[in-house]
């Protein structure tokens, strides 16, 4: 971190420790975030420009999470990283990145940073070294094994049966070695061997290196990969729609030294308070989440992402959260990032004729209410949708790689440029943007919605103040409430001395809620209503009946 940043933490530009439980992280995919100099890619003195959206004049998000700025051949959208160490020239200067640090934390904003330590790219050095030969420093740095004999055309036989998730086997033969090397993903994308020492001291030290620049969070990508078992046995088979699905993915994920590893790396983060990191689950389940979360190691569950938009789907999500992660142990929410659909899309379309903009508003009530740090992805807070991208427009390899047997769908859709404003490149680019916009960018954009108080935008803003000011909201406890059912999804957050209510409607027509006149809840104050077109009164009576309209969400505090 600069003198500067340093000057600024200190003058406590910061609220407490538990940030990451308290706050709501923000997602940008830095190429389609902002563009500074015109050259079609976000970049990150584009983002600095923006901050004030995102910082207390703005939406008053906590934090950013930039996904990787690294060096990259883009073969998978950033995530094959050629050099972890340093900012990708497209991107910026190394300068741009430390003034985007200084000037997000002038801001209050935390920064946390996409780290890919599963795999490189096959660009990186260690890999071009490593595959060579058997010999020289970085030979043992990646997942290497030899040929399990020949088949019938006296071709090498890979060493087991994994497959990888993008489609396709999971390793690749290399002639100079005489070996094959294993790849969860692509055939670009070699798998690290975390097993070796000297793998794992280098991977710390570029996480060191990060966290002295002032870097307060770390997101894992699919960390519970990184490890996988010694002797590389072949996974048992099961029936399933897909080669990944038919595998029970007992040896090559999930290993049961995997904890160790992750509080050797929470050890280097705790050196200081306040450092959050987060794994990204990959293919687990809500239980697996949950064993693996200790402390400000977060880790991301598919439960609600995976919902669909209805009210059983949604209560059963809560549930299975709160089972599995119990009082302990703290979840994240997240409704939408840049492997996922668009939110109001998804969701709108798994309701069937549901109007979309009232669901973006009910998603944004669920995703900012429900117990677990929020992780917001850009361009949800003006409702954007999915993209058409046609096949030779698309920017996401892996969607084309493989036709049959893939997991994947084309991510170009939900990584399209955010709008700033109407007019030619819509504020992100004074050039030719790198993807193109939506159709809808002329005015769903942030400027129009800000002259909207009806706008998914304002709804957005009007809620992060609520959930900035209201404890329960962040830390509270949750709990169903024994009356949701039918369209209604109703739960209680708490903390001692106040009690939060909130209701979303998820059906088409309109549901009836009978407010408890329970004593010690004599009366409610409506806090906060996706619908603002016909005010309700600010203090309602316990025991009077209130109309959901389809998909609207509301919140009342009880008054004691
Ligand atoms: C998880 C990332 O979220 C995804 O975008 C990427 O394709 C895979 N990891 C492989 O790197």
């Amino acid at each position: 971190m600069t003198e500067s940043g340093r000057a600024l933490e200190r003058t406590a530009t910061f609220g407490p420790d538990d940030w990451w439980r308290r706050g709501v992280v923000y997602q940008i995919y830095p190429r389609s975030f902002s563009d500074a100099d015109g050259d079609g890619i976000g970049d990150l003195p584009g983002i600095i420009d923006r901050l004030d959206h995102l910082g207390p004049t703005g939406l008053g998000v906590d934090a950013i999470w930039l996904s990787p700025i690294y060096p990259s051949p883009g073969k998978d959208g950033g995530y094959d990283v050629s050099d972890h160490t340093r900012v990708d020239p497209r991107f910026g200067s190394e300068a741009d990145f430390d003034r985007l640090v200084d000037e997000a934390h002038r801001r209050g904003i935390r920064v946390i940073l996409d780290l890919v330590m599963n795999h490189t790219s096959d660009e990186h050095p260690w890999f071009v070294a490593s595959r060579t030969g058997r010999t020289g420093r970085h030979a043992g740095d990646y997942l290497w094994a030899d040929p399990a004999g020949q088949d019938a055309d006296g071709r090498p036989r890979a060493p087991n049966n994994w497959v990888s998730w993008f489609g396709g086997p999971a390793w690749t033969y290399e002639p100079r070695r005489g070996q094959f090397y294993h790849h969860t993903f692509l055939a670009e994308q070699p798998e690290i061997d975390w097993r070796v020492p000297a793998v794992e001291a280098a991977q710390f030290e570029m996480v060191r290196g990060w966290l002295d620049r002032g870097v307060d969070g770390l997101r894992l990508d699919t960390f519970n990969v990184f490890l996988k078992h010694p002797d590389l046995p072949s996974n048992p088979t099961r029936a399933g729609r897909t080669p990944w699905d038919r595998q029970v993915h007992l040896y090559d994920r999930d290993q049961p030294d995997f904890p160790a590893l992750i509080e050797r790396f929470r050890a280097i983060l705790d050196a200081e308070p306040g450092r959050m990191s987060v794994g990204e689950l990959f293919d687990g389940t809500v239980e697996t989440a949950a064993g693996l979360t200790s402390g400000s190691h977060l880790v991301f569950d598919w439960t609600l992402i995976e919902a669909a938009w209805n009210a059983s789907a949604v209560r059963s999500a809560i549930e299975a959260r709160e089972e599995a992660f119990g009082e302990g142990r703290w979840p994240t929410a997240v409704l939408s990032n840049h492997d996922r659909r668009r939110q109001a899309s998804r969701l709108a379309d798994s309701a069937g004729a549901a109007d979309a903009e009232a669901v973006a508003r009910a998603a944004a009530t669920l995703l900012l209410t429900v117990r677990g740090t929020p992780f917001l992805y850009y361009g949800e807070e003006l409702g954007m949708r999915d993209v058409d991208i046609a096949p030779e427009e698309s920017v996401d390899p892996p969607a084309f790689r493989f036709t049959s047997g893939s997991h994947w769908w084309d991510r170009s859709r939900c990584r399209t440029p955010m709008p700033w404003s109407p007019g030619p490149g819509s504020g992100f680019t004074g050039g030719r943007p790198w993807l193109r916009l939506g159709p809808d960018a002329g005015e769903r954009n942030v400027e129009v919605q800000l002259t909207d108080p009806r706008s998914i935008l304002s709804t957005y803003r009007r809620l992060l103040a609520l959930r900035a000011t209201t404890p329960a909201l962040q830390i509270g406890s949750l709990r169903l409430h024994p009356d949701s059912v039918g369209d209604l999804v109703a739960y209680t957050r708490e903390v001692p001395g106040q009690r939060i209510l909130v209701l979303l409607n998820l059906g088409r027509v309109n549901s009836r809620w009978q407010l408890s006149g329970i004593p010690g809840e004599p009366a409610w104050r409506l806090l906060f209503d996706t619908d603002t077109t016909a005010p309700r009164d600010a203090v309602i009576a316990g025991g009077a009946t209130l109309i959901l309209g389809p998909d609207e969400a509301i919140i009342l505090e009880a008054i004691p």
